[in-house]
């Protein structure tokens, strides 16, 4: 059964309290859950990390290398400065599809930018919690033979 890495960045550990306004009342063991749910009726599996560091995140996604088949990475505000962590996603080849709960482009102006987008299959932003259930559609729709 093919294996997707759900990556979350700095700051996702707070979701559910932090600025609900903007991210939504649901915690990411709530997302998590969603997502092992929606994940066994796609045929996938999946497995979750989260960190607050630059370099934490980027050793996660060269594991994922020969473990997992695809990545869904929400990498926070990393999206916006991280060189490291687009190179380590080129690096490894892998899909990855970025995430972002709020919709990013409508947000402030250095929010707009996102190196992740370069090296992702497609960015999926503004549809809280239910844009990572998308992400998993999408690639179960490319790994996933029927
Ligand atoms: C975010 C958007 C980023 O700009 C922000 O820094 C986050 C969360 C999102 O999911 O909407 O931490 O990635």
């Amino acid at each position: 059964m093919p294996s997707v890495l759900i990556l979350n960045g700095p700051n996702l550990n707070l979701l559910g309290t932090r600025q609900p306004e903007v991210y939504g009342a649901t915690t990411l063991a709530d997302i998590e859950a969603l997502c092992t749910d929606a994940a066994q009726r796609l045929g996938l599996s999946v497995a979750f990390a989260q960190s607050n560091h630059e370099g934490v995140l980027v050793d996660h996604i060269h594991a994922a290398k020969g473990t997992h088949d695809a990545i869904i990475l929400n990498a926070g505000a990393y999206t916006h400065t991280s060189i490291a962590l687009m190179d380590a996603v080129t690096s490894v080849d892998l899909p990855m599809v970025e995430v972002h709960l709020s919709n990013i482009h409508a947000r402030e102006g250095f929010r707009h930018t996102s190196h992740i987008a370069r090296v992702a299959i497609g960015q999926i932003c503004g549809f809280g919690p239910k844009g990572y259930l998308m992400a998993l559609d999408a690639l179960a729709e490319r790994l996933v033979t029927p």
